[in-house]
Order: structure tokens, then sequence, then C-alpha cells
């Protein structure tokens, strides 16, 4: 046990930090990404402060052990980031210590995408020795995957949530070696004063109230919101809303976005001059051209859409130079026109040149716009996106 001193200054620290953060932030939504992984070091939990949303997946994985789960407590409890409300890919979270509940860690996360998932899952918990509750009570929809909590020794409150009112896929849910539910006194609340505040639902033939904790009820939107999201208090949301809103009947005040994000907006589709981009995002052919650096130094416009290699299935026009942007409009519809099949030279060929060989069967055409070689001044951005997995997990 620590000494009473030692805990306050170690408090008063992180409010002081995140107190900090908290004015000097800008009001703009920060999209932070490509993926985060928090590991070993509590102070990587900086890199998460000014997170609206994490591009790509949130992993937070093998953080202290047995002998400093105290120090860890009373660091969690005062940790938060409350900007946090999507996360695109998945949130995995392994052997932390000390984490008792994301209650207050993520208290606004409201959606998690899906887009790329852990094998089949878009949110796992997995080998979680401190963790009592989820506790993610404003977690609204899991677009895409199941759900993996395995585990964890003293993680109840696991028969009061109805995933199915987040998930479609609930029944590709795998939930085992967990505390025992005979074990966990599972009290939503009001349960305790007799008044129950939760609403009851029908899942997994269990007919109960719906809460993440004692503290927290799961949410449900009133049915005359239909499937649309709704506020804290129930108000509903813009139709173009995922999750939740902060202002009902607005599409500039969505945590997440049904479709796409554009300008501080959801919007049902990106509007002219503008590409989608990991199935969330509207985004300039400019940043397209920086946006998949370093791993990429190519990219492509295809379909409306920006991405770092063609499709399955489809074959690459000819590249074309970001810094000869004066051309390459008429050079693509020259290329067009004239060669629907895929050219073994990596140049482009001047019209009315035989510098093109057909080879292989007609193939689909992929780009719209390809540039070899990005912006150059772009180059200088080195970021180091480790995306390797946990060892031995799953
Ligand atoms: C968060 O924003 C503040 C203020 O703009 C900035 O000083 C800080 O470096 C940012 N933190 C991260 C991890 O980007
Ligand atoms: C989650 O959101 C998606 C996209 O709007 C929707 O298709 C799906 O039905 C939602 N899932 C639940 C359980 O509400």
């Amino acid at each position: 046990m620590r000494s009473r001193t030692e805990r306050s200054r170690l408090t008063l620290f992180w409010g002081l930090m995140l107190g900090l953060s908290s004015c000097l932030r800008p009001a703009t939504a920060e999209i932070c990404g490509p993926s985060i992984d928090i590991g070993n070091d509590i102070s990587e939990f900086r890199r998460l402060e000014n997170c609206t949303v994490v591009e790509g997946y949130l992993q937070i994985l093998l953080i202290g052990d047995k002998n400093n789960n105290n120090i860890n407590l009373e660091f969690f409890r005062s940790l938060s980031f409350p900007k946090l409300t999507m996360v695109t890919d998945y949130l995995l979270l392994f052997r932390v210590s000390g984490l008792d509940s994301l209650s207050t860690l993520f208290p606004n996360l409201a959606v998690i995408r899906g887009r790329s998932l852990f094998y089949n899952y878009a949110l796992v918990i997995f080998e979680m020795t401190s963790l009592k509750d989820i506790g993610l009570y404003n977690l609204r929809n899991i677009t895409r995957g199941a759900i993996r909590i395995e585990k964890n020794p003293e993680l109840c409150y696991l028969d009061s949530i109805d995933w199915s009112l987040i998930l479609d896929a609930e029944f590709n849910n795998y939930i085992a070696g967990n505390k025992q539910s005979k074990e966990c006194s599972d009290v939503c609340p009001g349960i305790m004063e007799n008044n129950p505040q939760c609403r009851k639902t029908m899942f997994n033939n269990n007919y109960n109230y719906r809460c993440w904790n004692s503290n927290y009820c799961q949410k449900e939107c009133q049915e005359k919101c239909l499937r649309r999201a709704c506020t804290a208090d129930g108000e509903c949301c813009h139709p173009q809303c995922l999750g939740s809103c902060t202002v009902p009947g607005s599409d500039t005040a969505c945590s997440a976005c049904v479709h796409y994000y554009h300008q501080g907006r959801c919007v049902a589709d990106c509007p002219p001059g503008t590409y989608k981009f990991e199935d969330w995002r509207c985004i300039s052919a400019e940043l397209c051209s920086k946006v998949h650096l370093p791993d990429f130094n190519s990219f492509i416009i295809h379909g409306g859409e920006c991405m770092s290699e063609c499709p399955h299935g489809y074959m690459q026009t000819t590249p074309n130079r970001l810094d000869q942007a004066g051309d390459r409009h008429s050079s693509l519809d020259w290329y067009q026109f004239h060669s629907p099949w895929r050219s073994t030279s990596r140049h482009r060929p001047k019209p009315g040149q035989a510098t093109i060989k057909l080879k292989g069967p007609p193939a689909h055409f992929c780009g719209d716009e390809i540039y070899d070689k990005p912006l150059s001044e772009a180059k200088s951005r080195q970021q180091s996106s480790n995306t390797h997995r946990p060892p031995g997990i799953l």
C-alpha cells in the first residue's frame, strides 16, 4: 500500500496534466492514427489525449504486473479520454493490470466500426487481471464484427449487457473463462433501493435489467427515434448520426456517422472533389497523396475512394505523377479511351506512340488517378506504425 501523500501527489499530477491539456485543446475533431498501440509504459497514454477518432485499431496491452497493481489502480482512476467517440477498426485490451473498469477511461466511446478486425472481433478483452466491469456505458454500435471477452478472472456484469442492442452478429460473440456468474453480485442502478432505473430486455433467454455496472444503465433510444441514435437524454439525433449526439437533430453534433464524415458534418455520400477514405471520411486528392505514407509511396483514386493499392481483381493503370498535374486529366482521358488493357510499361505512353504492349486478357481497370511518388515534402512524415500483434493471444 502506498502512502496517502504519495497517492494524492500522483492524482494531482495526472489531474493537472489532463486539466492543462483540456485548456490547450483545439475545438476541432482530432483524428489519431494510423492505429495506436499503447504498451509497456503508462506514459504512452498521452498519445490519446487529443483524439476524437482513432483511425485504425486501438490496442492497449502488457501494462504493469501484480507488483505495481496499486500504483496503476490510482493512475487509472484519474485517467480519462472523454473526447474519444470512435475507433474505426477494433479495440483490444490485453493484460493491463490495475484497470478495473473502462468507464472512466473511455466514457464517450460510442462506436467501433470494425472495418478491419482482430480475427473476427471488433472488441477483444483478454486476460485483464483487474477488470471488474466493462463499463463502456456509451458504446452503442459495433458496426461490424463480434466481441471476444475471455479469461478475465474478476470480470462481472456480463449477463447484464444486451449485446443485440449494440451489434448485429451477436451470435458470433465469444465470452468465456471470466468470473463465474454465481460469484458475481451484479446490481443494476436502483435495484438496492427497490427502484430499478434500467430497462429490462430479453437476451440469451434471460429477461434481465440491462446495465454496464452499478452506476450506468445500458441506454436504449425511444421508439419514436425508430432506428436513429439518441442523445444521453433520449432525444433523437439526425438520421446521419451513429451512436449518439450532443444536440438532437443536428448533423454536426454526432459522435460518429452512419455513412461519411466531412468537414465536421455527417453526410450520406462524399461531395464532388472529395474521396472516401477508410470507409468513414471524405478527403481531398491532396490529402490522399500523403495519407498512406510512409507505408506506401503511391496512391490510387478508384471508384471515388482513396486507396493505397488496387482492390483484388483489378489492374493498375499507368502511373501518373502529381508533379505533372497539369496534364494528368488529358492523359487519363487518352489512356482510358485508347487502352482498356494494362500497359507493361511503367511510364505513360505518349498518344500515338506504340509503347503499349497488350498483355493477358482484358482486366478490370483500377485508378481514375494514380500517382507514383507522392509530394516530396510529405516524405518527412516518418511515422513508425507498429502493427505487431501481441504474441500468443487468441
Ligand atoms: C494535444 O494538443 C496539445 C495542444 O494543441 C499539444 O500541445 C499536444 O502536444 C497534443 N498531444 C498530442 C499527443 O498530440
Ligand atoms: C449499427 O449501425 C449500423 C450502421 O448504421 C446498422 O446497420 C446496424 O444495424 C447497427 N446495429 C445495431 C445493433 O443497432
